[in-house]
């Protein structure tokens, strides 16, 4: 029988528990379990090689989402995420998934954009039509920058120019379609992007002011749909008030927004996770969500002709499995093996899904019992260790708190108190 990934009372394990389940379902070796299991396993002098000016290391949670069912197979989700609440809301909305055969996804091939800012051209429709017809030239100059990247099928594909009408005058801008395969790509866009521009600043007799990637990544979109059971859901009710909280996201952008941005909790936890660049995901992902008509909710939600409801999502998804941090922080490298994709096409999939689910299971709180319940439970915990508490009273006296819907540090020190008196 196949690994699941529908795993039951997961929560309820200890660290150690969980982590020998990880282990077994993706075959982790000793190497590899120690990098997950220390703490501080970037090393001074990885992160040195990192960044500038590095001074330590800072730490991060790093749980696994459950139940993920994508495409027939199942997925253990690594994600590295300081807010309470995200995991288990992934892992509770992917359980509810699975009743109606999980996630199927889709994505386009991995085309990025590299922008070629051209001024001071007179007519910049002469200076488009001379770019067109030098496009096989300048594809050429700027594949010569990455041979290995064509020849395993990627590299610059084509060309386009968009004619702008600036206060300072106008100006053509040459988008360099380039493929970048498993990479993320801005390196190799920016190298081509830079290579390009003196040739068509030769042929046109303009200026390139700007070379540089566009993280409106939108020829590099991945999808993911899902239908839940009504029944699993909480019946008809809840199919509903889902459907008026998508339309409630729909007509105003405060509150799609906030719907937004649950959907990137899961997607930037996994990119954290897998050491993707979050910043590139967030400014695609909410620039792409105004570029349709206003800005608008990156999910839709609507009724199946059963009652159930059928969720999809589409955004850009500029993630890579080889390259820069994927490939150099040791824990990021881990949890790509404990995902088990093969290209950065199945990660920005895996990560859609992630996404959808994230933002099924916070409208489906926020329509049944609120969102601060979840939230409170684990904040109640820290409060009553923060109170002194320790071993099983942590629980005790967090379940307490949430009971009495008081949590405050001095709740729970009295409580505390009273059940050490009883003892
Ligand atoms: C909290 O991090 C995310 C939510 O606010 C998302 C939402 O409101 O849809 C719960």
């Amino acid at each position: 029988m196949g690994k699941t990934s529908q795993l039951e009372g997961f929560y309820k394990l200890s660290p150690e528990e969980r982590l020998k389940i990880v282990k077994d379902f993706a075959n982790l070796n000793d190497e590899e379990m120690k990098i997950i299991k220390n703490t501080g396993s970037l090393k001074l002098d990885q992160a040195n090689r990192m960044i500038e000016n590095v001074i330590g290391t800072i730490e991060i949670p790093l749980g696994i989402a459950v139940n993920f069912l994508i495409n027939g197979r199942d997925y253990l989700i690594p994600m590295a995420i300081e807010e309470p609440s995200v995991i288990a809301a992934a892992s509770n909305a992917a359980r509810m998934a699975r009743v109606k055969g999980g996630f199927r996804t889709s994505s386009t091939e991995p085309i990025m954009i590299g922008q070629i800012q051209l001024t001071g051209v007179k007519d910049p429709s002469e200076a488009e039509e001379t770019i067109l017809s030098n496009r096989e030239k300048i594809i050429e100059i700027a594949n010569e920058q990455d041979p290995m990247l064509v020849k395993i099928g990627g590299g610059a594909k084509d060309l386009e120019v968009r004619v702008l009408d600036a206060p300072s005058g106008p100006m053509a801008i040459v988008h360099l379609l380039v493929d970048t395969r498993d990479a993320m790509g801005a390196n190799v866009v920016n190298t081509m992007a830079e290579a390009v521009a003196p040739f068509i600043e030769k042929v046109t007799g303009g200026s390139v002011n700007l070379r540089i990637v566009s993280n409106l990544a939108d020829m590099r979109l991945a999808r993911a749909e899902a239908v839940f059971d009504s029944g699993v859901l909480g019946g008809e009710k809840v199919v509903d008030g889902i459907i008026e909280a998508y339309e409630f996201a729909d007509s105003d952008p405060y509150r799609c927004t906030t719907h937004n941005k649950g959907i990137m909790n899961g997607i930037v936890a996994i990119a954290l996770a897998t050491g993707n660049d979050t910043r590139a995901l967030e400014a695609g992902a909410h620039a792409f969500a105004a570029m349709k008509g206003g800005y608008k909710p990156l999910t839709t939600w609507e009724k199946t002709p059963d009652g159930d409801l059928l969720g999809r999502i589409e955004l850009p998804m500029p993630v890579g499995i080889i390259g820069g941090a994927t490939v150099v922080h040791p824990v990021a490298k881990v949890c790509l093996k404990i995902l088990g994709v093969k290209t950065a096409r199945e990660l920005g999939e895996v990560m859609a899904a992630v996404g959808m689910a994230q933002n099924l299971a916070a409208l489906r709180a926020m329509v049944t019992d609120g969102i601060q319940l979840g939230h409170m439970k684990l904040h109640a915990r820290n409060i009553a260790v923060m109170a002194g508490a320790e071993g099983e009273l942590i629980d005790e006296v967090a379940e307490r708190l949430v009971r009495e819907k008081k949590i405050r540090l001095d709740r729970a020190k009295e409580i505390l108190q009273e059940i050490q008196g009883r003892g």
